[in-house]
């Protein structure tokens, strides 16, 4: 059970003192968006450069990008320990899913809410993670979408039949009283963003986050 909170709720300008205030958690997320498949622009390929230098903890890079194909290998070696791309923008997720691994990270693969995981499930030998948005991509603060937890079982029941460890990923909405259903459903890393940072201490959301995930272990 793993806790990555989004950056994306912290003070842009105090970057690493942000990442210090969750050095507890298992992974910082890094939302990547280019103001084209999703229309908010936030940061990238310098910035994370920036980060990895400074961060405690793994980068968690989520990719709201067009084109992953030519952009997701250089997040990775720009310093992103786990590069996820949406299987919506990708020309050939498969080479995608081959070439962050080549680059040296864990490879994760997101849909979006309206999008079916069973047409990828033949991806999983590629891929180390499977993010199941919760909300759509795009802004933090956003409400949970509880009809995507039979998609999260679908996902984890996909990854027992193929064996292997992929990892099943949540994002959007994650909060104390949304997680139970998420860890329950299958996932194993949690991405919040507004739960941690809005908290007047960070670190003790993270904590109090992953005892309920662990508490409603699948
Ligand atoms: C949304 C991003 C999320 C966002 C989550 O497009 O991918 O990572 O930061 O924020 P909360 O936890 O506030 O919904
Ligand atoms: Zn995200």
């Amino acid at each position: 059970m793993q806790i990555s909170p989004s950056i994306l709720s912290a003070d842009f300008a105090n970057l690493e003192s942000e990442l210090r205030r969750i050095s507890n958690a298992d992974w910082a997320h890094v939302d990547v968006m280019d103001g084209h498949f999703v229309p908010n622009l936030t940061l990238g390929l310098p910035v994370v450069e920036a980060l990895a230098k400074v961060s405690p903890i793994p980068l968690d890079c989520h990719l709201m990008i067009d084109d992953p194909d030519r952009w997701a290998p250089q997040y990775a070696e720009a310093g992103g320990a786990s590069v996820t791309f949406h299987v919506e923008a990708a020309g050939n997720p498969r080479d995608v899913a081959r070439s962050i691994r080549g680059a040296g990270a864990r490879a994760g693969m997101a849909v979006k809410p309206g999008t079916a995981f069973a047409p990828y499930e033949d991806l999983l030998p590629e891929l180390d993670m499977v993010l199941v948005m919760t909300v759509e991509p795009g802004f933090g603060g956003q409400s949970f979408m509880a009809d995507q937890m039979p998609k999260v079982a679908e996902v984890r029941e996909a990854v027992r039949r193929h064996g292997g460890e992929v990892w099943v990923q949540v994002d959007g909405g994650v909060s104390a009283t949304t997680i139970e259903q998420c860890a329950e459903a299958g996932a194993d890393v949690f991405v919040a963003g507004s739960a941690v940072y809005g908290a007047q201490d960070a670190a003790q959301a993270v904590d109090e986050l992953r005892d309920l995930a662990r508490r409603h272990a699948h």
